[in-house]
């Protein structure tokens, strides 16, 4: 801890004000780009299912699609893997047996579109990406995305596999809520690329926490809390239990910091500094992962037990982060 604070102290980035002070808007980093960069093009994402869709990002990303495609594509293979019990099919559902998604995606240009609160439709991610493509909104909710999605070529489906009733029929028995850390408060994959023209794009999609209230949707789909991507400088994704991250709009300072001269670790561990100074921490998980337009990446969580894959110089592996509570 000492020594984020003497990096803040050191860097006066800790003042807030100073976080958007426009000047800093025109960033070295940005500069700095080039196609030659050691270490691009780059996918990096969230827990272990992040192997797979970092392969298919990379595959796209290799053919010279962009980076938001590859993003896209990416978190689509989570989504429909039904073994992956906190996105799309097959997530463990809501208190009341409902399976409802948040996801959302942003590319270069700071396009950006994202859905909450959807049911019966398996791939949320590709519905804010039309929210994105085809309206001028951000964000659609619940019904609305429902109506929005069906009336744009996507079908429903029962998304509550037998292997998720199984789990919450069980956790039904007594019912009490209280999420086991880097299991039940584990979750999202968040998915950061930069492809060959050296542009940044992120995509984040979760079924939420197992066994929320019926109507709670979490940092996914927030644009600047789950996910945020700046073309200037870098982009950041989140893990964990949502509310901490709202509360602190995480992936948005993140990136913020990275711009004012932080590195994506040095940023990555100020973001947790943030929670672990006003909220009560101890029984959740948050992670963080931010890249910046150099290729260089960072990771930080409250607790042990977040681990990441990296695909970069043509390798696909899993990382484990470093984390506040050793
Ligand atoms: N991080 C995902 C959620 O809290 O829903």
């Amino acid at each position: 801890m000492s020594n984020r604070r003497s990096f803040i102290k050191k860097t006066s980035i800790g003042a807030l004000g100073a976080i958007i002070t426009p000047k800093l808007a025109s960033s070295k980093i940005h500069k700095e780009n080039s196609h030659s960069v050691k270490g691009l093009p780059i996918v990096i994402s969230t827990w272990q299912h992040g192997i797979a869709a970092n392969e298919e990002a990379y595959k796209l990303i290799n053919k010279g699609f962009h980076a938001i495609d590859a993003v896209e594509a990416a978190v689509c293979v989570t989504e429909a893997d039904p073994e992956c019990t906190s996105v799309g099919y097959g997530g463990w559902p809501d208190r009341d047996g409902n399976v409802t998604l948040d996801a959302c995606i942003m590319d270069h240009t700071g396009n950006c579109g994202s859905v909450s609160f959807l049911q019966h439709i398996k791939h949320p991610i590709s519905v804010a990406r039309k929210v994105m493509d085809k309206t001028p909104h951000v964000m659609l909710s619940g019904e609305g995305a429902l109506q929005f999605a069906l009336k744009n070529g996507f079908h429903k489906e029962d998304l509550l596999t037998s292997k998720a009733r199984e789990k919450w029929e069980e956790w039904l028995k007594d019912s009490k809520y209280k999420p086991i850390i880097n299991i039940e408060n584990h979750d999202t994959i968040g998915l950061l690329a930069i492809d060959k023209k050296n542009n940044i794009s992120g995509a984040c999609t979760t079924s939420g926490l197992a066994w929320k209230m019926h109507g709670r949707v979490g940092d996914s789909p927030i644009i600047g809390a789950g996910m945020f991507v700046d073309n200037e400088v870098g982009g950041c994704c989140a893990t964990g239990v949502g509310e901490a991250v709202m509360k602190t709009l995480g992936s948005f300072l993140i990136v913020e910091l990275m711009r004012q001269g932080a590195s994506p670790q040095e940023a990555c561990e100020e973001g947790i500094s943030r929670i672990i100074k006003n909220q009560n921490y101890k029984d959740m998980q948050i992670g963080y992962l931010a890249i910046n337009k150099k290729g260089e990446h960072g990771a930080f969580a409250v607790q042990k037990g977040f681990n990441y894959a990296l695909h970069q110089n043509g390798k696909n592996k899993m990382i484990d982060s470093l984390s506040f509570i050793k």
